[in-house]
């Protein structure tokens, strides 16, 4: 796993062995994770800083997926999984029978490998999380639409066929409609499982 600081140009690995807790966003501590008995994560640990792009690298297989799963619990959703350890969010362990799952997903977005536009307009995806939240002023809702889909390099294709059904849009830019969607609630932490991926093939 690789870590970097590209706030001072040219991005600089930073040592997580010894990152100070103030500066940590979240802490692995001896994970491990089973399917159907058959170990996928073994003991991992690891600390990830805040406010930084951090990556995962490894081969097809190795368990990325499932670690970024781990870290909103989707794999709660896997019959068959099975998890041990702790991870601390905000000193907390997610992991706890206490945790509103709802809640954690919330804080911890995810954009899967490919992309999952629902069912609804291109603008309705965008803010679908902020209607959930109870949000209904236009103004709040529109002004996160915009911010979300530029933050997404989406808005100059989309921002005249708003009310488009987002079916309609090609394979990239759904993917970055769900990037979109995925910053709109603000999330402290955004999980990107390859999101890119669909983009590097168009160019190639
Ligand atoms: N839902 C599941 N049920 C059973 N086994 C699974 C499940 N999801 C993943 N696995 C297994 O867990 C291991 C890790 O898979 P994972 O998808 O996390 O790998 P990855 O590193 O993300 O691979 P890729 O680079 O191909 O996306 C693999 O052996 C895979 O077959
Ligand atoms: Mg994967």
């Amino acid at each position: 796993m690789i870590s970097f600081d590209a706030s001072a140009g040219f991005p600089k690995p930073i040592n997580l062995s010894s990152l100070p807790d103030e500066q940590t966003a979240l802490v692995i501590k001896n994970l491990n994770l089973f399917y159907d008995g058959t170990q996928a994560l073994s003991n991992i640990n690891m600390r990830i800083p805040k406010g930084k792009v951090t990556s995962f690298i490894g081969p097809s297989g190795c368990g990325k997926s499932t670690l970024l799963r781990c870290i909103n619990r989707m794999n709660d959703l896997v019959d068959g999984c099975q998890v041990e350890g702790e991870i601390l969010l905000n000193g907390k362990n997610i992991y706890d029978d206490n945790i509103n799952v709802p809640a954690l997903r919330r804080q911890v977005g995810m954009v899967f490998q490919r992309p999952n536009p629902f069912p609804k307009t291109i603008y309705e995806n965008v803010i679908y999380g902020l209607r959930l939240q109870g949000i209904s002023n236009p103004r709040v809702l529109d002004d996160a639409a915009e911010r979300s889909l530029r933050a997404a390099a989406l808005w100059d294709e989309v921002k005249d066929r708003l009310n488009d059904n987002a079916f309609g849009l090609s394979g990239g830019q759904q993917q970055r409609l769900v990037i979109a969607r995925a910053i709109a609630i603000e999330p402290q932490i955004l999980l990107l499982d390859e999101p890119h991926q669909r983009w590097t093939r168009f160019q190639h």
